[in-house]
């Protein structure tokens, strides 16, 4: 299949890195979070600061974490434009040394499977170490269940260009094998990259969550605030840390 027909028979996912995806996205974070003003957010692989700098708008005290530098210089100049102070630190998220700072940590757009299953379930440990007591954890995956029935692609736009993104699962380890193609459209070049991801279903994020100090609050289907269901294409989890383990 071409690039081209793949973005015609494409789910279009742009309004995920739009303006209009992101204020809908913030908005459903601050409502499903409830926090004060001034309360501390970590944005768990925040990219380039699209909703950190949103957060810190809202009066939140945030930090954005990011291995790619690139990314964080974009975020910084953001939030200059944006008159807002934001903590961009550049780091590999499996050297976060966070000890009971954060009221709530989110982990935005499919930014958690990426490694072995031990290492991932580190990556949760790290987080739950990161949160207060009490501290809220928000996590937005794709929802396997559906990715499995749904063996769509998927394309947005990005400030390094447009991406399209093509998948399949295998069943056997759960990992989606992700091929992606960003088309830059100053150059017309294009670059692309194939990389795998576990696709952790809702059961075994619970039992990860579990694990390591949490309890699920509630499972989301999309940013609109509907239901989790096998036919929704999004996860996203909300947990409260409830015990330091
Ligand atoms: C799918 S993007 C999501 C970005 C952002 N949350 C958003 O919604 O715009 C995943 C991000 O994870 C970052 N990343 C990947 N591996 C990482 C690691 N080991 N430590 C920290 N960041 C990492 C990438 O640089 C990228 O910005």
């Amino acid at each position: 299949m071409t690039v081209i027909s793949m973005v015609q028979n494409m789910v279009s996912d742009w309004k995920a890195y739009s303006p209009v995806g992101t204020e809908q996205e913030v908005r459903f974070i601050c409502d499903v979070l409830n926090l004060k003003p001034n309360s501390q957010i970590l944005d768990l692989y925040c990219g380039y600061g699209r909703h950190a700098i949103e957060l810190a708008k809202c009066g939140y005290q945030v930090t954005g974490l990011d291995v790619n530098k690139d990314f964080l210089d974009i975020a910084k100049q953001k939030a200059i434009e944006a008159g807002v102070d934001v903590d961009f630190r550049q780091s590999d998220m499996r050297d976060m040394q966070y000890n009971q700072r954060f009221d709530a940590i989110i982990n935005m757009f499919v930014a958690f499977g990426y490694f072995s299953d031990i290492e991932n379930s580190e990556v949760i440990k790290k987080i739950a170490q990161a949160l207060k007591i009490g501290g809220c954890f928000l996590i937005d995956l794709l929802n396997r269940d559906w990715m499995i029935r749904n063996n769509l692609n998927r394309y947005w736009r990005h400030p390094s260009g447009e991406y399209v993104l093509a998948y399949k699962i295998e069943l056997q380890q759960g990992i989606a094998i992700m091929r992606r193609e960003l088309l830059n459209q100053i150059t017309g070049t294009k670059t692309r990259a194939e990389f795998v991801l576990r696709a952790y279903s809702l059961t075994e994020m619970n039992n990860i969550l579990e694990e390591n100090g949490f309890s699920i609050v509630h499972s989301y289907g999309g940013f609109d605030g509907c239901e989790y269901t096998k036919d929704t294409p999004r996860m996203i989890i909300l947990a409260k840390k409830t015990q330091t383990c």
